[in-house]
């Protein structure tokens, strides 16, 4: 048994593969572009599992993705392959569109005949998994219901309009050539690995080389919060027993503002990395010019999957944050390898 995994080098798709070998006795392709946000150190440990094995590669290469296909057959594709930075998909969004709604789409085309070919019972067992945001349904206003798999679409920003539009390719390519899809839609994810250019991460790292940690706006936008190995094992729950064409909203009953966030990290690393004479990290938080389009809040409605796949966060953000900043202080190597490069280069431009 084997499955494929696209963007297994990134931030959500390298916990993933990590979690599912030290679980399961079953393949893994990873598959990856390796852009700026995929990284093989993320997949180190990994890397001698004789269950693991890694293609370098884009979705959008429809030869390269029906040969991989073909040769190792696999009972399902999961797909986190994506442009995923909102504010990279403002200064640029045309990678956006190239990967997350063409890629996908050649990604689905290519599923579509290697499942076509299938035998009846392999294709009983066969699905194609997307992995999608939260950011699809748009923005919330303070008082309003959590989002539900119901809602309707409404992004506001390249990132999640390209994400929408990949979310109902797939719906598509279910109902249209009946392709055993599965879709789901995650708040924020914060963890071991994450591209320090969004927040946590961010300002976790600059926290610690003294710098000042950039708020945009007043800093009240609101956001849920999921420790990305929870994220993960929901994805595994509707992988196993969630019901074709269907979507499933994931998140982590943590709404927290961006400001309550960036204090909460300051807290910690008082305590785990204390300056001198009492000073705090709090004195670095910098209020800058917002984010064009910004939305105000998302929050998300889990209890579909909870309810019928019996997935619940083990987390609490106040245990996963914990050990989120202690993982960037226990991983200088990783922190030091990720910031050079192009990381600078983002800085520069987002930034200045
Ligand atoms: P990431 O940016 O850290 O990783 C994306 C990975 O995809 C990288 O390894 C990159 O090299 C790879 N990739 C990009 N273009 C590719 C292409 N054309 N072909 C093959 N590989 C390609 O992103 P992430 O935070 O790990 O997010 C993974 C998925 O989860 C995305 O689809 C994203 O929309 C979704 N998601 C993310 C979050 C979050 O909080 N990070 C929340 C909900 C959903
Ligand atoms: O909701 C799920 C989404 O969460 C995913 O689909 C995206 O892939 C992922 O990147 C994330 O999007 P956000 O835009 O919410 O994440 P980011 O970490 O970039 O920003 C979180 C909040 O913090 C947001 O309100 C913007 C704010 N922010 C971000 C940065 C990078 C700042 O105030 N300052 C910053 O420098």
């Amino acid at each position: 048994m084997t499955i494929i995994v696209t963007g297994a080098a990134g931030f959500i798709g390298s916990n993933f593969v990590i979690n599912w070998l030290a679980k399961k006795n079953e393949k893994i392709i990873a598959f990856d572009k390796l852009t700026y946000a995929g990284n093989l150190e993320n997949l180190k440990s990994v890397e001698k599992n004789p269950n693991y094995i890694f293609c370098k590669g884009d979705i959008g290469d429809s030869v390269l993705v029906k040969s991989i296909l073909h040769e190792y057959k696999p009972r399902a594709v999961v797909n986190f392959a994506a442009e995923s930075h909102v504010d990279r998909s403002i200064l640029g969004p045309s990678e956006f569109i190239e990967t997350n709604v063409i890629g996908t789409f050649h990604l689905l085309e290519e599923a579509r005949f290697y499942y076509d070919e299938l035998k009846s019972s392999n294709k009983d067992n066969f699905r194609f998994l997307h992995v999608s945001t939260d950011e699809v349904y748009g923005s919330l206003n303070l008082k309003d219901a959590a989002f539900k798999e119901s809602n309707k679409y409404e992004p506001n920003s390249p990132y999640s309009a390209s994400k929408a539009a990949s979310d109902h390719l797939v719906r598509a390519w279910h109902q249209t050539y009946g392709l055993p899809v599965l879709t789901t839609n995650c708040s924020n994810n914060y963890g071991p690995y994450h591209v320090p250019e969004k927040l946590i991460p961010l300002c976790i790292l600059k926290a610690l080389q003294g710098q000042d940690l950039p708020i945009f706006g007043d800093g009240q936008q609101i956001r849920d919060w999921l420790y990305v190995v929870d994220h993960c094992k929901g994805i595994t729950a509707v992988l196993e027993k969630g019901i074709i064409g269907e979507t499933y909203n994931i998140g982590g009953w943590n709404e927290k503002t961006n400001l309550e966030v960036v204090n909460t990290l300051c807290g910690l690393l008082d305590e785990l990395r204390p300056l001198h004479k009492g000073k705090s990290y709090k004195e670095q938080i910098t209020f800058i010019k917002d984010r064009p389009g910004h939305d105000h809040r998302y929050a998300i409605d889990a209890s579909k999957i909870s309810n019928n796949l019996g997935w619940k966060p083990q987390e609490t953000f106040e245990t996963g944050i914990r050990k989120t900043v202690k993982w960037y202080l226990d991983n200088q190597g990783w922190v030091s390898h990720v910031q050079s490069g192009e990381y600078q280069n983002w800085m520069k431009k987002n930034y200045k």
